[in-house]
């Protein structure tokens, strides 16, 4: 296929699509077969902007470079970001009455909590907010720091700073409104302090070796594995499985199905939420 560069868009050879798509795929696990024209659409600019007319220029410059500065932005252009807050709330329900009240019968001072692709850090202020609903004044007595990794710097940075549009609070009940967001003068809402250093965010692809002192007792790994393929998706949850504590729990999105990437170890407890039960003791 030729080069074309039509409705303002640049578009890419066969080749430099399968050259950009097995880059994505082999180190990020994200499936960009059916997303040719959201690349173009997404990276175009970019290019235009540096003054280049082909996927090729922009190519060399992004794996010669060996600039991480460079993959970053790239990352942070390829990326499906979208979140809010409230999104599944069953699970934080979920979380409320059955998790926590279990889990809490065998810790004593510590959760251990991975949001894992956290995005701008909704659903890790959301976990931190049901931590805060269920301890009360009990909350100083444990430790249930929220560990929150993403591989987009942008989302991450977004987090940080935890101010959204009212648009993403809008599933939130209003007490909870009230207490844990500050309403800003434009009209965005920050997440109060109390609530914010309860979680850290580190930038971390889930594809590397995970590296952990304690195993987690909650995993959310939500809408993210809908990006990847059946076997990418089995080896990750085969880390994840790993990375659990006896009798701690996997939530994904709604939308995925651990049977994409079968058989899998967990316990099956309701669509979408998973434990890991053996025959052996806890933790
Ligand atoms: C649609 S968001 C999901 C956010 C949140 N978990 C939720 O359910 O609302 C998917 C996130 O996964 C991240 N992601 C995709 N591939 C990843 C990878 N290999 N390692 C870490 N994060 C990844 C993306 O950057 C994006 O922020």
């Amino acid at each position: 296929m030729d080069l074309q560069t039509t409705n303002s868009l640049i578009h890419m050879t066969d080749r430099e699509f399968e050259e950009i798509f097995s880059f994505v795929y082999k180190k990020y696990g994200i499936d960009l077969r059916k997303k040719r024209h959201l690349i173009e659409g997404r990276l175009s600019y970019t290019l235009k902007a540096r003054g280049m007319n082909t996927f090729s220029e922009y190519m060399k410059v992004l794996f010669d470079s060996n600039s991480s500065e460079e993959m970053q932005a790239f990352l942070n252009k390829i990326t499906t970001n979208h979140s809010y807050f409230g999104r599944e709330n069953e699970h934080f329900d979920f979380l409320m009455h059955e998790a926590l009240p279990q889990l809490t019968k065998t810790r004593k001072q510590d959760l251990r909590i991975w949001s894992a692709g956290c995005s701008a850090g909704q659903e890790a202020y959301n976990i931190a907010m049901v931590m805060d609903q269920f301890f009360g004044p009990q909350k100083n007595r444990w430790d249930t720091t929220v560990l929150a990794t993403d591989i987009s710097s942008k989302v991450l940075s977004q987090a940080k700073q935890g101010i959204y549009p009212e648009e993403h609070i809008k599933n939130m009940p209003a007490q909870w409104k009230k207490e844990y967001f500050q309403l800003l003068p434009g009209g965005t809402y920050q997440v109060v302090e109390k609530i914010r250093k309860e979680v850290v965010y580190r930038i971390f692809n889930l594809m590397d070796t995970f590296q952990y002192k304690k195993p987690f007792d909650i995993i959310f790994c939500r809408n993210v594995m809908i990006y990847f393929d059946a076997e990418t998706t089995r080896r990750l949850i085969e880390k994840f499985y790993e990375a659990t504590a006896e009798g701690g729990y996997l939530f994904i999105g709604h939308s995925e199905s651990l049977a994409k990437g079968s058989p899998s170890e967990y316990t099956y407890l309701r669509p979408s939420v998973y434990q890991k039960i053996t025959r052996g003791g806890r933790r």
